[in-house]
């Protein structure tokens, strides 16, 4: 079984796959790491992110740099979403996701553009949402609690332009799957979201 996980950032589609993966028993690959690893690689050869040769350069990073905790921070997910925007940059990391995702057994993928692009043909897609205001306030509380100190407004303004970049790219933007199952996890808490998203996952098995 293939499950394809989808959605913009802060929807808690990273929490829920994690789940669903554990449910099911499948390899779970978090692909925005991937794209977080680019990010990072450029942000330490001080290249430019949207200058498409420093992206594509950011490409040969080592796989030891995928446990860099720096990879998880906002700086990093910004950068990755720009470096995201270059079609070499998407061509290089594709073949490690597409056969992860082919893999015997089958996997637990999650992206943007994993149920249109790298696994068309996935059992199961689930596209993750939320209101963007929902999604700052969950980062805002995430970084409140780490310590981080951040304004609100600063984090929904970023949660925005992140989301714009991220379906506003030529290049497999982020959208739903025409046969996509939508959930909304804006008024769910995380454990009704899980039982939402098994529930949904097995209503297509
Ligand atoms: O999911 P995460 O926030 O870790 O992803 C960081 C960035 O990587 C996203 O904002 C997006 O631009 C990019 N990305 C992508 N395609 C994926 C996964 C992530 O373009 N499959």
């Amino acid at each position: 079984m293939i499950l394809a996980v989808d959605g913009p950032t802060a929807s808690g589609k990273g929490t829920l796959a994690k789940a669903l993966a554990a449910h099911f028993g499948l390899p779970f690959l978090d692909t925005g790491l991937l794209y977080r690893a680019v990010g990072r690689q450029v942000q330490l050869h001080q290249g430019n992110p949207d200058n498409a040769a420093d992206a594509l350069a950011g490409c040969a990073f080592p796989d030891s740099l995928l446990d860099d905790p720096m990879l998880r921070s906002e700086e990093v997910g910004g950068i990755a979403s720009r470096v995201s925007i270059h079609p070499m940059v998407r061509a290089a990391l594709n073949k490690r996701q597409v056969d992860f995702a082919n893999q015997p057994g089958g996997a637990l993928l999650d992206g943007r553009d994993i149920g249109t692009v790298i696994a068309p043909h996935a059992d199961v897609k689930l596209f993750i949402t939320a209101p963007a205001e929902v999604r700052a306030r969950r980062r805002h509380t995430e970084m409140t609690r780490q310590g981080i100190s951040t304004e609100f407004a600063n984090i929904l303004a970023d949660i925005r332009a992140r989301d714009e970049r991220d379906t506003g790219r030529a290049d497999a933007p982020l959208k739903p799957a025409e046969d996509a199952l939508l959930l909304d996890t804006g008024d769910l808490t995380i454990g009704d979201a899980v039982q939402a998203a098994i529930a949904l996952v097995e209503s297509r098995l």
